[in-house]
């Protein structure tokens, strides 16, 4: 799609984070490099798939490695900036990013898809607004119960079910 403005930061509600970062000069290098290196990290851990997929083990090896060391730069990265903060704030965080993905972001995406006829990107962009609804839901409801004592209701999955995270895509867990 040559009018996906802001594709390259969809996720997370990174780009709303990016507005706010921007404002201040001094984070803009480090939002920025946040970004890159997120991105850099998920493009290696889906070469890595094409690569096994391929039945080049080794090679999926490699972007593996390199996908983990990614994900250390990005949070780091993301700390330098102040970007983690309680988990209270980070769950308001959240839920901001989240709507504004569902309520704004991929309605206007999936429109211009719609006017394009990108078939490929539509599908995409209305698959992962359902999931960021749910996210949303998510959220607010450890929001809520946060601090309470009480647990959050129980459920089978929280993905969608035609499109589940492969183990190696659930790396890295470390945050440093
Ligand atoms: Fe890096
Ligand atoms: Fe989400």
């Amino acid at each position: 799609m040559k009018g996906c403005r802001v594709s390259r930061f969809c996720g997370g509600g990174w780009f709303l984070f990016l507005q706010k970062a921007f404002a201040d000069g001094d984070a803009r290098a480090s939002a920025e490099c946040f970004a890159g290196e997120s991105q850099a990290n998920r493009k290696y851990l889906a070469f890595a798939r094409q690569a096994e997929s391929e039945g080049n083990r080794q090679v999926a090896k490699v972007f593996l490695a390199a996908a983990a060391a990614e994900a250390v730069h990005a949070h780091a990265h993301m700390r330098a900036i102040g970007a983690v903060k309680s988990t209270k704030e980070n769950l308001q965080e959240a839920i901001n990013g989240e709507s504004f993905e569902f309520q704004q972001m991929y309605p206007g995406y999936i429109s211009e898809a719609h006017r394009e006829g990108h078939k490929a990107a539509l599908v995409s962009f209305q698959n992962a607004m359902a999931v960021e609804q749910v996210h949303h839901s998510l959220y607010i409801e450890a929001l809520n119960v946060l601090g309470s004592g009480r647990d959050m209701r129980k459920r089978a999955r929280v993905g969608p079910p035609d499109n589940p995270a492969r183990p190696s895509e659930q790396l890295p867990g470390r945050i440093t």
